[in-house]
């Protein structure tokens, strides 16, 4: 995976220090625009889960340059995540929520090159945790289920 490091590295230094409205944002803004995964998190503890949100991007960004770490937990974390109820239709809600959380957090700081950078990570981070999972061909293309069948 070649990611532009830079950007990634100097937005979330900066990111780091505000932790707490960070996650805070990020799970507001997830319930508010995509009240549908909110059942997902119904038995989760929000405290703990918005630490472990924010663990996982720091393991991200503090990997960057070693693919075989990052791949590695990464995949992981996509297996895991299809116990929880997650499908890959979840996915593009998180990538944009987190990237309005980082802008809504960053302000002035949140430039066009730091977006494009963090869109570019997630798409990456999003394409490594579904390797890690074996979704039925119904759930990956949904589309071709509509499709009538010859007779
Ligand atoms: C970049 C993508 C994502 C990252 C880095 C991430 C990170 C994490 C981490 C670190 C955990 C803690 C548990 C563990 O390590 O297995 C977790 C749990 C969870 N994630 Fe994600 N996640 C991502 C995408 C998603 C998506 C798309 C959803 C669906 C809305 C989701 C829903 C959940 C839920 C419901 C749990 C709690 C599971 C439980 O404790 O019952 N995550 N996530």
């Amino acid at each position: 995976m070649s990611l532009n490091t830079n950007p990634l590295e100097t937005s979330f230094a900066l990111l780091r220090d505000y932790e707490n409205e960070f996650t805070t944002c990020f799970y507001s803004t997830l319930f508010s625009d995509y009240p549908q995964v909110k059942p997902l998190f119904k038995a989760v503890r929000m405290d703990e889960q918005a630490k472990k949100l924010f663990a996982s991007l720091v393991l991200v960004v503090n990997n960057l340059t070693k693919p075989d770490v990052l791949t590695n937990a990464l995949k992981g974390l996509g297996t895991r995540h299809v116990k929880y109820g997650v499908l890959p239709e979840h996915y593009p809600m998180v990538g944009a929520t987190l990237l309005k959380a980082m802008s809504i957090t960053l302000k002035d700081n949140w430039t066009p090159d730091i977006e494009e950078a963090w869109a570019g990570a997630y798409s990456a981070i999003t394409e490594i945790m579904l390797e890690g999972t074996e979704y039925p061909e119904e759930i990956l293309s949904p589309d071709r289920q509509s499709t009538p069948l010859s007779v």
